[in-house]
């Protein structure tokens, strides 16, 4: 197995990998490259649930993402796989999130412990449009200028709850009139990143977001600048997913975001969700300078064992 680069910005694609077909030593590359790449692709992947949920319990601890139901969707099957699709059967839909614009989120930042890692495998796809962008949170918060970086060290972000990132409100919350608030946990908006030690920038999403200890007015001009910045084009890679696509991505580190496509057409893909950490700013970090993924772009080969030597180094 070998991972190459995939973007300039973020993520790597794994090579000669079957995830029905791990070890140790493969689990404990994949988890190694992950840190270092915030991301990573395996194409012409063939999994049964059961399989997926195999392979999710040796990488870390499934969440079940309790919140992410919606009203008259069809029960699971297996607790762990959340389906997010568009499709309807005898009238109820199978999954989440429809067909409409996804917007930028990292997933469930709205709990206390978000995840940690997220897994999409693609079952089935329209002929064109929902994509899955990524954004570096790392590359995001290196390149903000230092004054706005220590003011944002002291800075915390309510994360509202109340609607999921298809903009559907979630079961028993009532509208939002006032962000000031709503209902939700506070995070830092400089998140140390608890395995490699760097900062990143912690959004979450944008709807209904507010600044603790800002005027409604200071903390919407904040946000707004940071979402501008975080979102731009240089700090994204589009995903074009192909069937048999498993995409992992650290949600500590990156923001996704999914293009619309055709409510004709089908979109099926199975999502296992990872246990993560109350997100935390440790004072330190400031120090450490930039994780790998946020310098100047890569194009280097990698293999597993200099994967696993970077990641060790990340973690000193
Ligand atoms: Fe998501």
């Amino acid at each position: 197995m070998n991972f190459t680069p995939i973007s300039p910005v973020v993520g790597a694609q794994a090579h000669h990998v079957l995830l029905t077909d791990t070890n140790d030593q493969v689990i404990a590359a994949i988890a190694h490259a992950l840190l270092e790449h915030g991301l990573l692709l395996f194409r012409r992947q063939s999994l049964s649930d059961e399989q997926l949920v195999a392979f999710g319990r040796r990488l870390g601890e499934l969440d079940f993402s309790p919140l992410a139901f919606v009203d008259g969707q069809k029960a699971r099957e297996r607790p762990e796989v959340l389906i997010v699709s568009n499709v309807k059967e005898d009238g109820l839909p199978i999954g989440v999130l429809g067909d409409a614009e996804v917007v930028w989120h990292s997933d469930n930042s709205y709990r206390e412990t978000p995840l940690s890692y997220s897994l999409l495998y693609a079952v089935e796809l329209p002929e064109a449009g929902g994509d899955t962008c990524f954004a570096n949170m790392y590359l995001a918060y290196e390149t903000l200028a230092p004054v706005l970086k220590a003011r944002l060290d002291a800075l915390e972000i309510k994360h509202d709850l109340t609607y999921n990132s298809a903009g559907v409100l979630r079961r028993g919350f009532a509208p939002v009139t006032d962000p000031v608030n709503a209902p939700g946990p506070w995070h830092p908006i400089v998140r140390t990143h608890p395995e490699t030690g760097y900062n990143t920038l912690y959004l979450g999403r944008r709807p209904n977001a507010y600044v603790r200890g800002l005027s409604l007015a200071e903390s919407e001009a904040l946000i707004d600048m940071l979402w501008a910045h975080a979102t731009s084009e240089r700090f994204t890679w589009t995903h074009v997913w192909q069937l048999g696509d498993v995409l992992i991505w650290d949600n500590r580190c990156l923001m996704h975001h999914r293009t619309p496509f055709d409510p004709s057409a089908r979109r099926i893909m199975h999502r296992l969700q990872f246990v993560g950490e109350r997100p935390f700013n440790d004072p330190v970090a400031a120090q450490r300078g930039p994780h790998p993924r946020a310098q100047a772009p890569q194009t280097r080969r990698t293999d597993t064992h200099q994967d696993a030597e970077t990641a060790r180094g990340m973690r000193a």
